[in-house]
């Protein structure tokens, strides 16, 4: 991550390499804090309101004070100003000292190159959270599984993974949405399976409506994902990305991804 800028509730933007944690948060000793990502198009974050809600309701499930919006909200700003670029990756995290701190990084600058070629997946056996103490939809900061599952991807020659549940139900990636088309009808996993409920994927909702696809949102087998006409990953980063192979089995490429991508653009570049 090339870290531009921070701001640190309470003290306002500080130099990058300064230390601002206590030894003893919990966000570092069990890896409890809550976080968000959002992308900035144009120097504002996209659908910042909704990450917003999301910190909220991730802060409440892990037992973290209430999140103050507001003042996250100034928090971003500041840090995106520091920034001085119009176009970056702000991270939100609000941890139990209580510390509320905003990173603005840069883009990867792979990733118009990976939706150019299409990633490659690898299914991998996730966690399907299933009980309230598994923290379905939670974004907390325990995500070294979620990092592992993308180092063994790569290790394998991957992209990226795909988590299944034990019976090949498929889940989410570790930091995606997943997608796929039959015909004129898009389908992604439920969010009763307590998967993440992606920003990007409540976007893509709505923006395929527009385009006249049809969304089902269901319990479906790898065997179906193997089986689309195509495939996409939703993510506030990596955006609207066309998925290739799976299980080092090609998979076809279709008009809907790029489709999805160019209207994602459309709804966050907002004309100067
Ligand atoms: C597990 C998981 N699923 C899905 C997503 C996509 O969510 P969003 O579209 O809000 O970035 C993320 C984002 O990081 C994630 O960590």
């Amino acid at each position: 991550m090339s870290l531009l800028a921070v701001a640190v509730g309470g003290r306002g933007v500080v130099d990058p390499t300064e230390p601002v944690l206590r030894a003893d948060d919990e966000a570092l000793l069990r890896g409890r804090a809550a976080f968000e990502t959002v992308r900035v198009y144009g120097g504002e974050g996209f659908r910042l309101s909704e990450h917003l809600a999301r910190l909220g309701q991730s802060a409440e499930r892990i037992g973290l004070p209430t999140v103050n919006a507001l003042a996250f909200e100034e928090l971003a700003a500041q840090a995106i100003e520091a920034a001085g670029v119009p176009d970056a990756v702000l991270r939100l995290y609000w941890t139990p000292t209580p510390l509320a701190l905003a990173l603005v990084s840069a883009l990867p600058d792979h990733h118009d190159e990976l939706r150019e070629r299409g990633q490659r997946l690898i299914s991998l056996r996730g966690v399907r959270a299933d009980a309230p103490w598994l923290l379905p939809g939670v974004k907390s900061t325990s995500y070294a599984v979620n990092m592992a599952a993308e180092a063994e991807a790569r290790r394998r020659g991957a992209d990226d993974a795909v988590f299944v549940d034990s019976q090949d139900v498929v889940l989410e990636g570790p930091t995606t949405n997943i997608w796929w088309r039959r015909g004129r009808t898009l389908l992604t996993p439920s969010l009763e399976l307590g998967i993440l409920a992606g920003v990007t994927r409540a976007a893509v909702i709505e923006l395929a409506q527009v385009l006249e696809y049809e969304v089902v949102e269901g319990t479906f087998a790898l065997a179906e994902l193997a089986a689309a006409e195509e495939a996409f990953t939703s993510s506030s980063v990596r955006e609207v990305m066309p998925v290739v192979e799976l299980d080092e089995a090609p998979l076809g490429r279709g008009p809907a991804a790029d489709e999805l991508q160019a209207a994602l653009r459309r709804a966050a570049i907002v004309p100067a």
